[in-house]
């Protein structure tokens, strides 16, 4: 029984395992101080110290939700964190405040307008948090008691008995709350409430009453008052959704089920018209809130001079988010132009924009993040190796770096080594090209490959 136990949660755990790692996966914050000081190496994250900073403060402005339609454009080279910050704050943000991400050529391979597209990620950055009212029962249970059939199968009845400090009322049971009774495990003893019109069933815990059975119960558990007063109250619930999530719900063609299967589609001007000005009343009446969130669209460059000047002028709107863009670009085309502007981007965006810059990193700085990657790919790897492979990272990137972690880690593993080794990073770093060698070994070979467009090899290396 007890081994049998163990290997449940044995089972639990392998899943929690599962969750993979990602590039950005180390990253749990901004790092910052109450002051907003970015900590040089703090949630994960080390160095590119002014960026983080400018970017805590679009986090304040973000929280206080009085500033609509702010763009912040976060320009710098390849692999020097913009996106890490990016995600990063919306670490920061937390659950309750819109967060959505992008990248500028998503919008060419959906099955909408450009322009729909970026409608739908500035409403999905726009929560509203709705209060209602609604009715519950709330109680101290004095008795369950539940009638199976002998035969196993059958409806189940049941009643349920709670009490105030001031009254006790029976209740009969349908077969649905007996399940999520059960579900609950509710014992008496046990102070609940049940929500009237979902027949949603939550524990606040034990009675204070019943503290003599401490032993008996553990820990964990919470004791509670028994409540006051009448057993129905009213009481007030909030939740969150994104406007986008209030379209899709009211477009007739779609339903709630297209929020599932995220296939939404286009969604008519006129229910978002609609939905405009039920909130605009919702919030009137005080039964609604905004909250302006972030709208983060990386490699802002591919985005073409159309959806551009359609971003110009939603962020004139009232209830426009904060958005941010990060663009490795300096001075190029704009896309669907055959004009030149820094970063790619119009001159009269880029007017009404502050530009956050960031800068490549220095050697410390450099071993720091790999030394973080390589506790988060759960890869151990010697001194001299890690000093190696900085090395390397500056240069060539620090993207390739990364990717050396778990080629050399497996290389070690191979010659069943505790710790990756110097030689380890040598042999992955001779198996994997970076892209300078890459462009070299092109050089050296392009008489032999199927086609070959230009005889000097022009590449783009951004
Ligand atoms: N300051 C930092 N602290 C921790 N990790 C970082 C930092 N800057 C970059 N990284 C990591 O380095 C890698 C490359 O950075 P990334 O944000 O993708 O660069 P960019 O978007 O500027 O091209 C990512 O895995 C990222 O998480
Ligand atoms: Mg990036």
């Amino acid at each position: 029984m007890a081994s049998a136990a163990a290997a449940k949660i044995a089972e639990v755990r392998e899943t929690t395992r599962v969750e993979r790692i990602g590039a950005h996966s180390h990253i749990r914050g901004l790092g910052l101080d109450e002051s907003l000081e970015a900590r040089h190496v703090s949630q994960g994250m080390v160095g590119q110290v002014s960026a983080r900073r400018a970017i805590g403060i679009v986090l304040k402005m973000v929280r206080e939700g009085r500033i609509a339609g702010r763009a912040v454009l976060l320009a710098g080279q390849p692999g020097t964190g913009k996106t890490a910050i990016a995600t990063a704050l919306a670490a920061a943000l937390g659950q309750d405040t819109p967060f959505t991400s992008m990248a500028g050529s998503e919008i060419y391979s959906l099955e909408m307008s450009k322009t729909e597209a970026l409608t739908q990620a500035i409403r999905k950055s726009i929560g509203v948090r709705i209060k209602e009212e609604s009715e519950i029962i709330e109680g101290e249970v004095v008795e369950v008691q539940i009638e199976r059939p002998a035969t196993g199968v059958g409806t189940k009845v049941g009643k349920l008995i709670l009490k105030t400090t001031e009254m006790e009322t029976v209740y009969d049971l349908g077969g649905k709350m007996i399940d999520s009774l059960l579900k609950e495990k509710v014992q008496s003893g046990d102070v609940i409430t049940i929500d009237k019109a979902t027949g949603k069933i939550s524990r606040l815990g034990r009675s204070f009453a019943r503290a003599r059975d401490y032993d008996a119960t553990g820990q964990q558990t919470r004791f509670v008052q028994c409540p006051e007063g009448e057993l129905q109250k009213r009481k007030e619930v909030v939740h969150t959704v994104t406007l986008h999530e209030i379209d899709v719900i009211n477009s007739r063609t779609h339903g709630f089920l297209a929020l599932f299967s995220g296939d939404t589609g286009e969604i008519k001007p006129e229910v978002r018209e609609q939905i405009n000005g039920k909130v605009a009343e919702w919030r009137e009446e005080g039964k609604a809130e905004m909250i302006p969130g972030v709208l983060f669209i990386d490699e802002v460059h591919m985005l073409d001079i159309e959806c551009f000047s359609f971003l110009n002028r939603a962020l004139e709107n009232e209830m426009a988010p904060i958005v941010i863009m990060a663009t490795n670009r300096g001075i190029t085309r704009i896309r669907g132009t055959n004009y030149k502007s820094p970063h790619g981007i119009p001159l009269d965006l880029l007017d009404r924009m502050i530009i956050v810059p960031t800068a490549p990193y220095d050697e410390k700085e450099l071993r720091e993040i790999l030394s973080i990657r390589c506790e988060e790919e759960d890869c151990q790897m010697s001194d001299n190796a890690l000093t190696v492979l900085t090395r390397i990272s500056k240069e060539t990137s620090l993207r390739y770096g990364m990717q050396l972690i778990m080629t050399s880690s497996l290389i070690a593993r191979k010659r069943k080594a505790p710790e990756v080794d110097v030689e380890d990073i040598k042999r992955a770093y001779q198996l994997f090209f970076d892209e300078g060698r890459s462009v070299q070994f092109l050089k050296e070979y392009q008489q032999e490959f199927m086609f070959n467009e230009d005889d000097a090899i022009e590449m783009d290396t951004t």
